[in-house]
């Protein structure tokens, strides 16, 4: 039977906890350090999406491409997902993480290769401490293939979350167009490589957490994926790892903040970086982010483009499936360093 230290879900195990439980404490040398966080926003680039499909294309795509270059994280407006699109995605979100317990239970799974699942933390099966996380995952392309298992409470939820995919599916590839020209490759080239594609979301959910300085919501890690779209309600948590020191990146209303993922990293060759960044919780507000991940078919080959090997820029990589490499992540668990020194090409002379 449940009782209070048997709870599945952070959410209504810490709804009135005073301390953090023993095993979300991380030791002292890996603890947040949330005094030393540089608050200042303004060093992510905001990319002004507006003349994407007009006469200042160019602009934008190497405005894009710089970014990518050398923050691997940007922030873009006047994206194209309308303002009530992402008013209603936010709303139901929250709705959901405020049904009755035995509700969203009903969606609970700890076994990743579920396509659709509310779980904890990150991987309770395989980590040794928790994350101060609830979350919903699931598959949304093709849509038909998945919205059937997604909850059906509240009773808009598949409308609303169905029509947020497919506008964030259409910017990820206006992106991942902007993305291709930027690096000097066809317009249609990570498209292609990336094959079918699939396009995964969350819905993360972060209670507030009476001692935010001992846990994360989420740790260090890079994105396994090619890149992500992240939607965040109005509450601050998102850090990036910029020259040495971790950076908040305030929400902007509206906006949507785009990373590299370790795919676009291999793509192109290490030309653009896949860049650490982590989730911090606070002691007042509970915080909704949603991040769309876009990611290769499992089948497809990713290797470096070969438009961008050569003799001065050797293959940094091998190739590998996606699948092969998606496995290796949810298996090691999220470690500062990323998966992507698993994959990295040999140096014996072929
Ligand atoms: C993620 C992630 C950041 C956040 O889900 O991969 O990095 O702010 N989330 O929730
Ligand atoms: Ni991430």
């Amino acid at each position: 039977m449940a009782t209070a230290t048997t709870k599945l879900l952070l959410g209504d195990l810490v709804s009135h906890a005073k301390n953090v439980p023993l095993r979300y404490v991380r030791p002292p040398s890996a603890r947040p350090h949330l005094s030393a966080v540089e608050k200042s926003n303004a060093m992510i680039p905001v990319v002004d999406l507006q003349e994407l499909s007009g006469s200042g294309r160019a602009m934008v795509v190497k405005a894009i491409g710089s970014a990518c270059q050398s923050d691997g994280f940007f922030q873009v407006k006047n994206h194209g997902i309308p303002d009530d699109v992402i008013g209603a995605m936010l709303r139901v979100s929250k709705e959901f993480f405020r049904l009755p317990e035995s509700e969203r239970l009903k969606s609970y799974s700890d076994d990743p290769s579920r396509t659709t699942r509310l779980s904890t933390s990150f991987n309770v099966r395989t980590e040794e401490v928790c994350n101060w996380r609830d979350f919903l995952r699931f598959h949304c392309y093709p849509l038909k293939d998945y919205v059937h298992e997604w909850p059906s409470n509240p009773s808009v939820f598949r409308e609303v979350v169905g029509d947020y995919c497919k506008h964030a599916r259409q910017l990820a590839l206006r992106l991942l167009e902007a993305i291709s020209e930027s690096l000097g490759l066809e317009k249609d080239y990570m498209e292609k490589a990336l094959g079918k594609q699939a396009q995964h979301m969350a819905i993360n959910y972060y209670p507030p957490c009476p001692q935010p300085e001992l846990t994360y919501g989420l740790p260090s890690h890079k994105d396994p994926n090619a890149i992500t779209l992240l939607l965040q309600d109005g509450v601050s948590g998102l850090q990036v790892f910029r020259n040495g020191k971790w950076v908040a990146v305030d929400p902007i209303r509206n906006a949507l903040v785009i990373n590299i993922g370790d795919q676009i990293q291999v793509l192109s060759n290490d030309r653009y970086k896949s860049v650490l960044h982590r989730a911090v919780v606070n002691d007042s507000s509970e915080r909704i982010s949603i991040p769309t991940f876009y990611c290769p078919s499992p089948d497809a080959v990713i290797a470096p483009a070969q438009a961008l090997v050569d003799e001065q820029y050797p293959a940094v990589y091998r190739s590998f499936t996606y699948g092969e490499y998606y496995d290796a992540f949810w298996n090691r668990g999220l470690q500062r360093e990323s998966c992507l020194d698993m994959f990295r090409a040999t140096n014996d002379p072929i």
